[in-house]
């Protein structure tokens, strides 16, 4: 028993070893495929400085993730006129996060062309876009500080007032001057001190104050409560006034407000229009409204039907 004891004890361990070198290999190899990417630099310190309005257009853009079989957008086309209020909606994969993602130059190897007011994305700078669009995700960090840092972010040259109005706009003031010490409340890493909604409408503020051109909310209420969802749907239209938006949700019914609402499958535009004429002509957008709203559906609706099933 002894002896096998010596014996087993050293290659239990040297399993052990094994399995970390594995682990270490992994991690190695993440960090160099980040660092072996080719640098944003040339793109970020030259190119086109214009003023945005915001009207977007996809020409004829495909675009394949490394690696993968199929691309993420395939031949994707459609335009939209600056302070458009656009909704994207389609199932899980249809690329919906990968438009949100071209658009803010965050992956620049696709074909065709996107312009903003115009003129190509390529030609323009990069910190010069990023600067002029605004993000919201469905999960943001909010880093150990107070309020006011979180909204301000580290960005240079803007004051407390700015982010007094940011917080306004995005309906974060009402909750912020509850808290015990405003403005200069400290949130945890993490934020256990907040609901969802807050942490939500402190991520708009932060998205907020630059005051973008374009402001993108990819699924920025899909993990809220009713409730929260509904108080932060509810400031949408007053923070869209002068600024062109795209709105990414399933829920539809926060999409009704849209000018103009693009159904996508597989990559593919399948429709666009307001809400009003998708119900009316195109079928996976009226499956969808009435698969979520069931007490509108005609007689005879069938969830189980052929048609594709979405979400
Ligand atoms: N980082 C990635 N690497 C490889 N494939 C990806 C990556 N992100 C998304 N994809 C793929 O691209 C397609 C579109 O994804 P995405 O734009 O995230 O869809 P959606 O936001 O509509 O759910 C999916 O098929 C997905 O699997
Ligand atoms: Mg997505």
């Amino acid at each position: 028993m002894l002896l096998g004891g010596r014996v087993a004890g050293p290659l239990v361990s040297l399993a052990g070893l094994l399995d970390e070198v594995h682990q270490a290999r992994a991690s190695i190899d993440q960090v160099g495929h980040v660092l072996n990417r080719p640098n944003e630099r040339q793109a970020l310190t030259t190119g086109l400085r214009p003023r945005f309005e915001g009207a977007i257009e996809f020409r004829d853009v495909t675009f394949r993730y490394e690696g993968a079989k199929t691309p993420a957008l395939d031949k994707m086309n459609f335009k939209i006129p600056a302070g458009t209020m656009l909704g994207l909606v389609g199932r899980s994969g249809s690329g919906k996060s990968t438009i949100t993602r071209l658009l803010q130059g965050i992956n620049r190897d696709y074909v065709g062309s996107i312009r903003i007011d115009g003129t190509d994305m390529r030609e323009i700078n990069l910190r010069h876009i990023r600067k002029n669009f605004g993000m919201v995700l469905q999960d943001n960090f909010l880093f150990r500080g107070t309020v006011r840092d979180n909204i301000i972010a580290g960005r240079p040259g803007l004051s407390f007032e700015d982010a007094v109005r940011a917080a306004r706009l995005a309906g974060a003031e009402e909750f912020i001057e509850r808290l015990p010490n405003g403005y200069d409340t400290f949130i945890q890493e993490g934020s256990p001190n907040l609901s969802g909604g807050q942490k939500q409408r402190l991520a708009i503020a932060r998205a907020l104050i630059s005051d973008p051109r374009v402001l993108i909310l990819d699924e920025a209420t899909s993990a809220l409560d009713p409730e929260s969802e509904a108080l932060v749907n509810a400031n949408i239209q007053r923070i869209a006034a002068g600024r062109t938006m795209v709105i990414v949700s399933h829920r539809l019914s926060s999409l009704l407000d849209c000018d103009l609402i693009m159904v996508l499958d597989q990559g593919k535009t399948m429709d666009i229009g307001p809400h009003k004429e998708l119900v009316q002509r195109c079928a996976i957008y009226r499956h969808l409204w009435f698969q979520q709203n069931r007490h509108l559906a005609p007689e005879g609706f069938d969830d189980e039907s052929s048609q594709p099933a979405i979400v």
